[in-house]
């Protein structure tokens, strides 16, 4: 008899801000020490884009291993899924000779995002600026059950035993919530075609992952949204709808806690939000909320802002508005699926340190590191960086000498610019963890990872 196998593991990768903070890149790096890429939270209010060589990839619902073909593919019962969404999306990959036939399974648990689900979360989520595709309601749902004498949710598994009479209910329940005059006949074809697009590659086999793990996989769980994004532990009512902290993944990712390893943390060297809710070190502050607010209101963006603004004379003005603008700009802070633009701020410390905290995290990777550059242009010449709580007494923000970014090595071997080493050394001791890598541009060889030295080892 031969020896048993050994069991696998599961790392879980979680965002430590307030969403976009370039998770996918570090699953796209990290995909091929990994047999499985699983989503355990949220739908296709996700955004995750990955830099490839033919340009960005943007995925919603498709886990970011994608790109890696000996990698699977998992979507937990803890999503929810848009299937008109999940179908152009397959359809996307196809196109770009990505095929995911063998490689995607999808969780029969998952609940179904319905038309009325998405007309209610257009109407009542804008106060909060939700992404508008129907997460809030169909989770309220899940919650809910019944209204009246009637079901309110679906899984995927009630579209498997009887689409018929799924859809039925679904289209009586969408008109008695349709105020606009929809084409409800219209999107309910739109979801019956998508479903048969979708439907190979769903499970009923609740131990799917669990199987594979005992069989030896190693498991990635990638968050969606992100650790301030709770819908319980960030600030109501401006969180997403589902757990986004990692031990979530054990639940929304069908998977024994049994075989967890280790937590990955990812951040950003400047923070942004999309929509409304506090972000306590905003450029700009309330300002720059409603300018966001408008413009994404407007359906204003990138090409306007590019159109109408110099960031280098706006980093010139010393003006924390101008200087927030300025860093969109150069950033690219944009909502990936919604061109939004998002609301700025100077890097976190302590917010970043309880996120930490909160969610376990061993080790972290810190992105948009180039985007620091942009202090270089500003009067002051330095690198503002919150340390202590924002908005309360302790609150100081702490000033490191800037590198230009002409200092920012194009290729592995040369230095990190020395300004930028002392502020990541100073940077790990204070979040009491290690830095594992930071991202010097969106591109893949952007990545530079960090020895386990004492730059970064507090
Ligand atoms: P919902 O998840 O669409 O209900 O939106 C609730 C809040 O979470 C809004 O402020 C959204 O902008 C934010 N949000 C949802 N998904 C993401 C994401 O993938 N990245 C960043 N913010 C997100």
């Amino acid at each position: 008899m031969g020896a048993a196998k050994e069991a696998g593991y599961a790392d879980v990768l979680v965002g430590l801000q307030y969403g976009d903070e370039g998770k996918a890149r570090v699953v796209d790096h990290l995909a091929t020490g990994y047999d499985v890429i699983a989503r355990f939270n949220g739908g296709a209010n996700a955004g995750h884009t990955i830099a490839t060589p033919s340009g960005a990839l943007r995925l919603r619902q498709v886990p970011s291993g994608v790109l890696h073909p000996g990698v699977a593919l998992y979507i937990g019962s803890g999503c929810v899924i848009g299937l008109q969404q999940l179908a152009s999306e397959i359809a996307m990959l196809a196109a770009q000779g990505i095929r995911l036939d063998g490689r995607l399974t999808i969780s029969d648990r998952c609940a179904l995002v319905q038309p009325r689900h998405v007309l209610a979360d257009r109407r009542d989520g804008a106060r909060i600026g939700t992404t508008g595709n129907g997460i809030g309601p169909c989770y309220a749902d899940l919650a809910a059950r019944m209204r009246g004498a009637e079901r309110v949710a679906f899984q995927l598994r009630d579209l498997r035993c009887d689409e018929d009479r799924v859809f039925e209910l679904m289209t009586r329940q969408a008109m008695r919530t349709d105020d606009d005059g929809n084409d409800i006949a219209a999107m309910m074809d739109g979801m019956r075609r998508a479903w048969t697009v979708v439907r190979p590659f769903v499970t009923d086999d609740a131990v799917a992952l669990l199987r594979r793990v005992e069989g030896g996989a190693r498991v990635l769980f990638e968050g969606a949204q992100s650790v301030m994004l709770d819908v319980v532990h960030g600030v109501q009512p401006w969180v997403t709808s589902s757990h986004t902290l990692p031990a979530y993944a054990y639940v929304g990712g069908d998977l024994p806690c049994r075989y967890h390893r280790k937590i990955i943390g990812v951040a950003k060297a400047i923070v942004s939000r999309v929509g409304s809710g506090p972000l306590p070190t905003e450029l700009g502050g309330q300002r720059s909320e409603a300018y966001c607010a408008a413009a994404a209101h407007a359906g204003r963006g990138r090409a306007d802002e590019a159109a109408s603004h110099d960031p280098l004379a706006l980093l010139a003005e010393a003006d924390a508005f101008a200087t927030g603008v300025a860093l969109r700009m150069l950033a690219n802070e944009y909502g990936t699926g919604t061109g939004r633009p998002r609301r700025v701020g100077l890097l976190d410390v302590a917010q970043l340190r309880l996120a930490i905290q909160q969610a376990g995290v061993d080790e972290v990777y810190l992105n948009k590191c180039d985007s620091l550059a942009a202090f270089a242009h500003t009067s002051e010449r330095c690198i503002p960086v919150v340390a202590g709580e924002a908005g309360c007494a302790g609150q100081r923000v702490l000033r490191f000498p800037a590198f230009g970014a002409e200092a920012i090595p194009t290729d592995a071997g040369a230095p990190l610019p020395p300004q930028l080493g002392a502020l990541l050394e100073w940077l790990a001791h204070a979040i009491g963890i290690p830095l594992r890598g930071v991202g010097l541009g969106p591109e893949r060889a952007q990545m530079r990872l960090l020895e386990p030295t004492q730059q970064n080892t507090p």
